[in-house]
Order: C-alpha cells, then structure tokens, then sequence
C-alpha cells in the first residue's frame, strides 16, 4: 500500500475498514480500488438446485409476500401454480393456534408476452393480522400444498427497534446466489427487504424470455417466502418491446409482484408507501413520468406532509435510478429526478435515499445542490445537515456485471465507493440512531466492509454529522 497524506484521526478507521485493497483518499472521500479476480458473472444455470420447481401435482411456486396495507397488518401472498389454476385461497394462523385456522381468498391471472404464457398467478392479502405475531400459511389448497410463516412487524412507534436488509439489481447469477446467502446469515438480522429495482433481468435474453422470471421467482421464494420485500420498479421492470408486439410497459413486473398502492393514495403500483415499526418507506418509479402535474409528482407533493416523524421517525425513499453516483456507468442518469425533487427530501429531511441500477457500491455524505436558479451560478453540491444520506446498492450481483469504472477525480460529495458485489442492512435502533452497514460477498457474510451511523434528521437536525466521524473536514 503506497503512503498516502491521510489525516492521523482517519488512519486507525483505514486500517479497520480496508484492511485489503487499496484506498485512494482523492478530493472527496474514498475509493477502494480493490482488484478482484473478474469471476464471471453467470446466471446459474436452468437445471440448478436454486430452480427446482416443487414436487407435487400443481405445486405452488415462486412463493413470495410484501407488505399489504399502509401499517404493516396486512400481507399480500403470491404465488404460481402451472397445471391448472388450483385454488388462489390462503390457510393461515398465528402461531400456536392451529386450531384457529383463518382463510382469505385472492384471485388469479395470466399474462402472455410475446409467445411466452405465465402460470397462474395468485394474489392474496391477509388482512387485520396482530403486529408482532409469527403465522403460518398454507398455499395450494385442494392440491400439493405447501406451508411457510412470516412474522408481522411490531406496531408502528417513534423508538421502535427494526432491521432493514437493503438489496438492489439481483438478477440470478452465482453472485446473485452469494448475495442473498449473506443476507440470510447476517449476524444483524434483516426482518424485511427494501428492494430498489431491477429484479430477474429477463429482458437481457432473446424475447425477454420470460421463463427467466420463473427461475428469478424459485430463487428467491427462499427469503421471499418468510419476509417481504418492499418493491421499487427499475429499467429491467419496463419489457417495453413493441418490435415483440409488447408495448404495455412494467406488464410483467406488475403482473407477478403486487403492492398495497392504494392504501398510500397511490393510483399507481410503481409509486407508494408504506410504515413499518418506526420507518415511512416512499417508493418512486424512476421510469414513470415524474415531472410537475404528473401523477407520481401530485402524490408526492401530497405524501410528504402527511409523515408524521412523532410516529415514524425514519423517512426512508427508495427509487432505481441514483441522484448522487459518481461511476461512468449511468453517470447523470439520476439529475432530471434531482432537479425536481431533491429541494422536497432537503425540505422534509429525508433520512436517506437508497437507489440501484449502477452495479456497485457508494454511500454520499449530506449535501444537496438545490440553490440553482439558472442565472446565479450556484450549481454544486454543498453541505448540508437537512439532506438525506444517498446510498447505491445496486450491486446484488446480476449478469451485467460490475460497474467499474469510476469518474475522477472522486467528487466531495462522495464518501466512499467501491465496485463490489454485496447488500446493506439498515438497522435502526431508536428515533436517534440507526446504523447502516455494507457486506461485500468476497469478505463472508460477516464483514462490514461500510458502515456509518445514521443520525434521524427530524429528532438530531442539527447534530454532529455523522459523516464528520468518517472523514475530515468536507468544504
Ligand atoms: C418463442 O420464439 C422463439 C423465437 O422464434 C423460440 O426460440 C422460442 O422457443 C419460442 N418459445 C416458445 C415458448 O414458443
Ligand atoms: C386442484 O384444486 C382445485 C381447487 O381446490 C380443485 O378444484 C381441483 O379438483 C384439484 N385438482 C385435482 C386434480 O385434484
Ligand atoms: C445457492 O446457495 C444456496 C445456499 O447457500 C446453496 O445451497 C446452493 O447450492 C447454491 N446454488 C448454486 C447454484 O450456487
Ligand atoms: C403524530 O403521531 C403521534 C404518535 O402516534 C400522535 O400522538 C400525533 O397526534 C400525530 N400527529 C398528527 C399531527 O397526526
Ligand atoms: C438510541 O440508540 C443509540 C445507539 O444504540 C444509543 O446510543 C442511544 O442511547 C439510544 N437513545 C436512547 C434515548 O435510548
Ligand atoms: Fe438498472
């Protein structure tokens, strides 16, 4: 490792941060320029264990719930049957009342695309469920059934303990498969999935062969089955193919993964939100007409009063494409967004801004570039303790690759980037502190590679930052 003019405070953090790679402390924070082995970035193969469909006449598969009303009592179950269309109820209850079995009832559809026929896709929502309850449910009934549980979050409050896992751009690659192994043996144990977008990568095969959404869906039933993951749309949702005869946009993607829109006032699957134990989740569509008067912006403008930070502390957005990501790869991607909306998440202190779609890893520090008025020349990123955290996840491992390349020099704004595979978790302790850390797949499940303590922007404003216990002075 070459001698590098870091500041004294900083070298002890170096060495228990990067302790492999290289660090390159430029204008703004760090690059690691870890240079790993480019192990191929294959999608597993179709016969692979991960694809397994489940034994059994009409067996339920790519068994997957999200969250299904606006407080995190309701669930929504989802699931594929092939041979015939099998019952879209649901059998479920709380654990240790076997005796009180409940049912719900969904429906089912079908989609075409191209020459390609979906199974039976079932949605159910269980409804008015206990907070904190472990249920069993049972799906397939009058068939092969198949049994799995979830537990509902504790309910909604301002010092409410709650484990986030954070995973964008998965895909279903052997990394892919790294990625979700971590997760699932984290020793901070993610309780739901914020999930920011690009999910099976079909549409990067012939005819966005769409059996690639079926082996997507079986991969991820292992974690999917048992915790919900809270969905944001990316470019690989849109499968606008109108060469195909396909020209509806976000057909499949809305077709197999349901959310619970309405019960934000949504009019619309691909931007929502949700509160869960002392967090408000707003998912944006990056690939949605967004400017002024569209649907997605009358939402907005209308969602962001109405969180209540004495309830949930925690604003959290999720969209696809990043604001703030200073790799080649989809550089400025995310500015027609930032220009819109970037002033509302100063003003309303969101929290932090997770994002995907750029295959790797960048946490910002707190700065926003909103004074610009086109004539007054004030058009760079500041300081500024009133705006989010912007964090890329977008690195869960798909066949696209990494993005590698990184513009240079790195700017201010950034506190520290790395193209590696991984996920994040965001483990929030009380109304003040939430702490959020970064797993790259090469280190075991165990290793932190990122971490930074987040401090609530409603309830410590104008407290430390908490990138100055990072990293020197910024301006
Ligand atoms: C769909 O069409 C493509 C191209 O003709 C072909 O390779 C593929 O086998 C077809 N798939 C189905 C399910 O018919
Ligand atoms: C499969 O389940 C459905 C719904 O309960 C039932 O109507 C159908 O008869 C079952 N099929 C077979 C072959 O048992
Ligand atoms: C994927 O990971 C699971 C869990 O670690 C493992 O059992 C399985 O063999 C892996 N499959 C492939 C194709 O790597
Ligand atoms: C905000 O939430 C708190 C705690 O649930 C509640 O007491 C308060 O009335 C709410 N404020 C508003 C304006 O709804
Ligand atoms: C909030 O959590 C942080 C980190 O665990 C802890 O240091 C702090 O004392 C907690 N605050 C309260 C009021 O419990
Ligand atoms: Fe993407």
């Amino acid at each position: 490792m070459e001698h590098l003019p870091i500041p004294l405070p900083l070298v002890s953090l170096l060495v228990a941060v990067f302790s492999i790679g290289q660090i390159c402390f430029c204008n703004g924070g760090w690059s690691s320029n870890f240079v790993r082995d480019d192990y191929l970035s294959l999608d597993m193969p179709f016969d692979s264990d991960v694809f397994q469909v489940p034994k059994g006449y009409n067996a339920p598969q790519q068994v997957h719930i999200t969250q299904g009303d606006h407080v995190g009592k309701g669930v929504i179950i989802s699931w594929i049957t092939t041979e015939e269309p099998g019952s879209s109820s649901v059998t479920y209850w709380p654990e240790e009342q076997e005796s009180n079995k409940l049912q719900a009832h969904g429906y089912f559809l079908t989609y075409n695309f191209f020459n390609y026929t979906s199974g039976y896709i079932h949605h159910c929502t269980l409804q008015d469920l206990e907070f904190d309850t472990k249920y069993y449910y049972v799906v397939g009934i009058g068939n092969t059934t198949r049994q799995f549980w979830f537990r509902t979050p504790p309910p909604l409050g301002p010092d409410v303990p709650y484990t986030f896992g954070l995973i964008g751009d998965l895909g279903q690659t052997y990394n892919s498969n790294t990625t979700l192994r971590h997760y699932e043996l984290s020793p901070r144990k993610g309780y739901a999935i914020l999930y920011v977008g690009d999910l099976s990568y079909a549409d990067d095969y012939p005819f966005h062969d769409n059996t690639r959404w079926d082996t997507w869906g079986r991969f991820t039933e292992r974690v999917a089955a048992y915790q919900p993951w809270i969905w944001t749309a990316g470019n690989h949702e849109i499968d606008f193919a109108p060469e195909l005869g396909e020209s509806r946009a976000f057909k499949v993607y809305t077709s197999r993964y349901h959310v619970p829109y309405k019960a934000s006032g949504s009019t619309s699957p691909l931007w929502y939100s949700i509160k869960r134990a002392s967090a408000y989740v707003i998912v944006m569509s990056s690939y949605s007409a967004f400017g002024k008067y569209t649907p997605q912006y009358k939402w907005l403008e209308k969602e962001l009063p109405k969180v209540n930070r004495t309830e949930t502390p925690w604003l959290i957005v999720l969209m696809h494409s990043p604001i703030y990501s200073s790799y080649v790869t989809h550089y400025m991607e995310g500015e027609p967004i930032r220009v819109i909306y970037e002033k509302w998440f100063v003003e309303y202190k969101v929290d932090v801004v997770f994002a995907g779609h750029v295959h790797a890893y960048e946490r910002s520090e707190r700065v926003s570039n909103i004074a610009y008025d086109i004539v007054n020349g004030m058009c760079k990123p500041i300081n500024d303790e009133s705006a989010p955290v912007y964090i890329t996840v977008g690195d869960g491992g798909n066949l696209e690759g990494l993005a590698t390349e990184m513009t240079e020099p790195q700017p201010r704004y950034s506190a520290f980037r790395e193209a590696s595979f991984g996920h994040g978790i965001l483990d929030i302790k009380n109304r003040t502190h939430a702490y959020f850390s970064w797993n790259r797949n090469q280190d075991g499940y165990a290793v932190e590679a990122d971490s930074v303590w987040l401090h609530n922007r409603y309830w410590t404003p104008s407290s430390q930052s908490e990138a100055a216990s990072h990293h020197a002075a910024f301006r």
